[in-house]
């Protein structure tokens, strides 16, 4: 993993109609820790626990490190037309899809103050066909609580199938959505 101040993900921006995907940096590590230690965002991830300042900044690094590894692409989101990266009021979340193994794992982040407003849905539907291209040989999927149904509409609506029940990294039950290639596009 580098360690230099300049550190960012490659590849280009991502665009919706109403969102710009800027390839993440490690200038934004402040962004990503104003979403992971709000304990309402990160309330239907993972374990559901609110995460301490070390493991946000923990799994902030690690998405910065697997992007330079060519393994994952991380991007943070703006509202169009998006003036710079400074500008707080345009500012929407986090994007992350990193492969593991055989599967592209898409995850999405927004700002409380912008959910419910079909961001979300716009911009998965927008990312699923490059990651299709990008990792070819992978499956392209979402992983999701239960409970969670904004994430499940969210997949729906950009395509992903349900595929049934797995059991989460930390013991829960969590839905597998797959997208299946030949409706890319
Ligand atoms: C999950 C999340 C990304 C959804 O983003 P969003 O922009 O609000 O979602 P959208 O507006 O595109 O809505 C997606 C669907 O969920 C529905 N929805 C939105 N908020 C909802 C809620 N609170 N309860 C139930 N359904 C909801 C919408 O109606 C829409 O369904 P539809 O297409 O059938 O109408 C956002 O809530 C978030 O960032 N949450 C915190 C982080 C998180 O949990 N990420 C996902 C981890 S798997």
């Amino acid at each position: 993993m580098s360690s230099s101040s300049s550190a960012q993900c490659p590849g280009d921006e991502l665009k919706s109609a109403r969102l710009i995907g800027v390839p993440v940096r490690e200038g934004d590590q402040n962004l990503f820790l104003r979403l992971g230690l709000d304990p309402q965002v990160t309330a239907l991830v993972g374990d559901g626990t609110p995460w301490s300042r070390e493991r946000a900044v923990n799994r902030f690094r690690g998405g910065l490190a697997a992007c330079e590894e060519g393994t994952a692409m991380w991007w943070v989101l703006y509202q169009r037309p998006a003036t710079n990266h400074e500008n707080l009021d345009d500012f929407v979340g986090f994007l992350v899809t990193e492969l593991n193994d055989d599967e592209v794992e898409l995850g999405i982040w927004l700002a409380p103050s912008h959910w419910s407003q079909g961001y979300a849905s716009e911009v998965v539907h927008s990312v699923v066909p490059l990651l299709h291209i990008r990792f070819p040989d992978a499956q392209v999927v979402g992983y999701v609580a239960e409970r969670h149904h904004a994430s499940h509409r969210m997949l729906a609506a950009a395509g992903f199938r349900p595929d049934g029940q797995r059991t989460g990294r930390y013991g829960d039950t969590v839905i597998r959505h797959v997208h299946p290639r030949h409706s890319a596009g």
